[in-house]
């Protein structure tokens, strides 16, 4: 079930994603916050996940407090859980099943299986390619084992519903253009420059003021204002750009309605309020130099493009640069929306199916999903318990146990009884069925087409073990000053 959480200024966030519930959730416990602090390790690991990962350590910690009752040392626990979760990841990788980057159906099926949880999962088959094309549109399959997602550009405009979301092939700009002078909204043939400087009179450094009582001092001023504008405006018409993109400025106004007027004389197209973060995605994008001060504004600066184009679309103005000649290796995504609430968790969701394709770049294997893995483990570890003699034995068998809450809990989810479906999916996987998971009912999950990445699933284990480690070894909270 999805969650709907009221922030502290009564801001609705409707969301599945483990991750941002919690960290959204006021927890007050400190053991708790580790608990938040390891769904957000998981998101930043994984991407996805991040609920299993906390089930996960839950399951453990209540093991752990049974075996603390039977007066087993809190270090022999940990010591135990440790090399339990080892096992199981080594364990775990016997039911792998390598994948490259050209299976393009396996891709898809696992960022499916990441979107089937969400409150957008009737749009997988929409989104889903969207986040394998784009992820392989980024890397080079054959080098790169890692994706940096901040070259996946996600702009979030309001308007039309989910299923408008696309992949834009170019890129697009979350500003608009300034219309207000007249300006074109439309140039063929674009040569576009990023500027760091501002298109207003400059100011002092310092407050003051300037009294001015005679008129024609007055004039002159204004004359000096416009002299120093269209000369800036003209350098830059020079250089043969007719697209500007100016970067926020805090300190004074980015352009005026002087400017404005000569940048519409000359046909330049305007667009302020890029974000200072944005900057090198945007030159890397369009091939550009940002350019911090008039003398340097050159040619060689410039990035070329077809066409820039703002159009709209349900209700928005979208600036979209095609065509892009020195194209970096950069995606654009625009997810669009009929409300925040559903908008903001399509991004989520489509952020959670880029995670799992960026795990598959980063580990070209897949496990089956639908708490498959996990009764394998489960089932192995339980066997290798038997061969451990001591206090060893009885953790691994009360890991082992432990790992079973996440096909308990997708059996209650899917209204099943979860023990009778636990002990079947176990008998199964003892007669060697080792793809048995629960889809609604037992079935062969990977016929099914709900895989994951291997990644995920180790991740989950070993950063769950760790924080239950760290807890088990404190035996006390200090209140500090
Ligand atoms: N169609 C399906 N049938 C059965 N199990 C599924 C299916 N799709 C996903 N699962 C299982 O659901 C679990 C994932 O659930 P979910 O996506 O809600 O949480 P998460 O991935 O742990 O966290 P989050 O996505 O919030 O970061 C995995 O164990 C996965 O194998
Ligand atoms: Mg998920």
């Amino acid at each position: 079930m999805d969650k709907m959480i009221e922030t502290g200024k009564k801001e609705v966030v409707v969301s599945n994603d483990g991750a941002t519930i919690l960290k959204n959730m006021s927890v007050m416990h400190p053991a708790a916050r580790m608990l938040v602090d390891l769904s957000a390790a998981q998101d930043v690991e994984a991407g996805d996940g991040t609920t299993s990962v906390v089930v996960l350590a839950g399951s453990l910690l209540s093991a752990a407090e049974k075996l603390l009752n039977k007066g087993i040392h809190p270090t022999q626990i940990a010591e135990g859980f440790q090399s339990a979760a080892a096992e199981a990841v080594r364990v775990l990788d016997e039911i792998a099943i390598p994948v490259s980057l050209d299976e393009r159906e396996s891709l898809l099926k696992s960022a499916s299986t990441s979107l089937n949880s969400k409150v957008v999962s009737q749009y997988s088959n929409i989104l889903s390619p969207i986040a394998v094309d784009s992820v392989l549109q980024v890397i080079n399959p054959e080098s790169d084992n890692n994706v940096d997602l901040n070259d996946i550009r996600i702009v979030k405009k309001l308007g039309g519903t989910v299923e408008d979301t696309q992949l834009i092939p170019g890129f697009v700009l979350n500003q608009n253009v300034i219309t207000s002078a007249g300006g074109p909204t439309r140039i063929e043939k674009a040569r576009i420059a990023l500027i760091q400087f501002q298109l207003s009179p400059p100011k002092p450094d310092m407050e003051n003021q300037i009294v001015v009582n005679d008129y024609r001092q007055m004039d002159r001023i204004l004359k000096e204002e416009r002299n120093y504008l269209l000369n800036l405006v003209k350098k830059i018409k020079k250089a043969g750009c007719n697209v500007l993109l100016i970067q926020k400025s805090i300190l004074r106004d980015a352009v005026n309605t002087l400017s404005l007027h000569f940048l519409s004389k000359l046909k330049i197209m305007a667009i302020k309020d890029i974000e200072r973060d944005e900057v090198e995605l945007i030159c890397k994008s369009l091939g550009c130099k940002p350019i911090a001060d008039i003398e340097s504004f050159t040619e060689d600066k410039l990035g070329y493009a077809d066409l820039v184009e703002e159009y709209e679309s349900n209700g928005s103005r979208i600036v979209q640069i095609s065509g892009i000649r020195n194209d970096g290796k950069t995606a654009s995504v625009l997810v669009r929306g009929a409300n925040n609430l559903i908008m903001d968790e399509a991004e989520r969701s489509l952020h959670d199916a880029l995670c799992v394709i960026r795990c598959l770049v980063k580990k070209r294997a897949l496990i089956p999903g639908g708490g498959a893995p996990e009764v394998h483990m489960s089932r192995r570890l339980m066997d290798i318990a038997k061969t451990k003699k001591g206090f060893q034995g009885i953790c691994y068998h009360a890991f082992a146990e432990a790992l079973e809450v996440i096909p308990t809990t997708l059996a209650e989810n899917s209204g099943l009884s979860p023990i009778s479906i636990v002990t079947e999916l176990r008998n199964m996987h003892a007669e060697g069925q080792a793809h048995s998971g629960i889809n609604g009912r037992i079935t062969d999950i990977l016929a099914e087409s709900v895989v994951q990445p291997l990644l995920v699933s180790t991740s989950a284990l070993e950063l769950a073990t760790e924080t239950v480690m760290m807890l088990l070894k404190i035996d006390d909270i200090v209140q500090a000053r």
